[in-house]
């Protein structure tokens, strides 16, 4: 069975391609490279021995689409493309909408006319309103996003919602990830962000590998038990896992459904820090500096919907996140980039 990867050259669509391999399964991508290096898939067929078909090309492309559908044999498609940095969606809104909208709906029109109904779609525990209660259920409030790139998920889970309630023959699975951190135990792929990190784990690792001075800890004022914010980290091996689970689950079922995958813990950003200091005995230079605009003291996951429907839990501990990032890094302490 083959399954198309968008976006398979990247953080996660490295890691889902390597987990498909090992299952069994034919991995077709499709990357433009926008955000991303090409030597993480050579090095996702060398770790499991075998080959994946790669087009460079942007999902966008119509007569690319068509092309790639008509050559192979494909069983469902794990739609990772997009754009993700939060602070670049504000300054450049209307990239944001046209590729990661525009991706969905170019794809989807291929799908639709080529007969293949499956999708498992990257959405985000961005959707989540700010209102809720912790843990965040499937059900929980979404909407008042507060950045381009949160709308633009928000967008596109009404959009695939509505094709499958018009057109029964749709399966459509709505993946909110909390925060993929750490990277595949062998050191060979991992986390590459171009320029300055935005998130939290690669700045950490960048620090202790030298690359950066400090870790500037946004605000330590928030309601949480130590006031620096609290997030759902989730090890990237085992969301993953969680693409293939809702790969078996498409295969099974028809409608659209929405899981979150996180692991139901939330720790601190000094929580963070000190795991890490202790998993890998390296030092981690910190300063408390100002709140960042949108934080949100909190955000969990209530993860029993996928455990009960997709048969899937997060299994591997921060200390595995900690330590799994560290060898990353370590190991290529410029990214896939020297
Ligand atoms: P990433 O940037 O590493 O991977 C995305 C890949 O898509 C890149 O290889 C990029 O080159 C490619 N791409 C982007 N636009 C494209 C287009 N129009 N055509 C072809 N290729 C295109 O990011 P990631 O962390 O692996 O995230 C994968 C998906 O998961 C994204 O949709 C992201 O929004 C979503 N997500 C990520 C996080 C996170 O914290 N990493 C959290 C929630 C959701
Ligand atoms: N943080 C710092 N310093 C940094 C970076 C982050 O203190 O240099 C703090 C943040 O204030 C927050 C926590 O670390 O409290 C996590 O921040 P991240 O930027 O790593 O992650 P977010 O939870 O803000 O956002 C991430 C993704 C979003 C996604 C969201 C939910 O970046 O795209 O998770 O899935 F929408």
């Amino acid at each position: 069975m083959n399954i198309l990867v968008t976006g398979g050259a990247g953080y996660i669509g490295s890691h889902t391609c390597l987990k498909l391999l090992e299952q069994g399964y034919g991995v077709i991508v499709i990357d433009n490279l926008c955000n991303s290096n090409p030597k993480s898939l050579d090095r996702v067929c060398a770790l499991t021995g075998k080959d994946i078909t790669f087009y460079e090309g942007d999902v966008r492309d119509e007569a690319l689409l068509r092309k790639i559908f008509a050559t192979h044999e494909i069983t469902a498609v794990i739609h990772f493309a997009g754009l993700k940095a939060v602070g670049e969606s504000v300054a450049q809104p209307w990239r944001y909408y046209d590729n990661n909208l525009n991706s969905t709906l170019v794809l989807t029109k291929v799908m639709s006319e080529t007969g293949v109904k499956r999708l498992i779609f990257s959405s985000s525990a961005t959707v989540y309103s700010g209102d809720n209660q912790m843990p965040l259920r499937e059900d929980s409030h979404t909407g008042g996003c507060t950045n381009p790139y949160g709308w633009t998920k928000y967008m596109t889970e009404q959009i695939l919602s509505g094709l499958a309630h018009a057109d029964k023959d749709w399966s459509i699975v709505l993946l909110r990830y909390f925060n993929p951190i750490g990277a595949h135990e062998s050191g060979l792929i991992g986390e590459d962000p171009r320029g300055i990190p935005n998130n939290l784990m690669p700045y950490i690792t960048q620090v202790a590998v030298g690359r950066r001075e400090k870790l500037s800890v946004f605000g330590n004022d928030y309601a949480t038990h130590d006031g620096t914010g609290v997030r759902d980290y989730i090890h990237v091996v085992d969301l993953a896992a969680g693409h293939v689970a809702a790969v078996k689950y498409a295969a099974a079922n028809t409608g659209c459904e929405v899981f979150n995958l996180g692991t139901g813990t939330g720790y601190s950003v000094l929580d963070m820090v000190g795991a890490f200091v202790k998993a890998n005995n390296v030092a981690v230079p910190y300063q408390i500096v100002d709140r960042r605009p949108g934080d949100l003291d909190e955000c969990y996951a209530d993860p029993t919907k996928s455990e009960r429907m997709l048969n899937w839990r997060a299994e591997k501990s921060l200390e595995d996140m900690c330590r799994d990032a560290w060898n990353w890094q370590s190991k290529n302490p410029m990214g896939y980039g020297e």
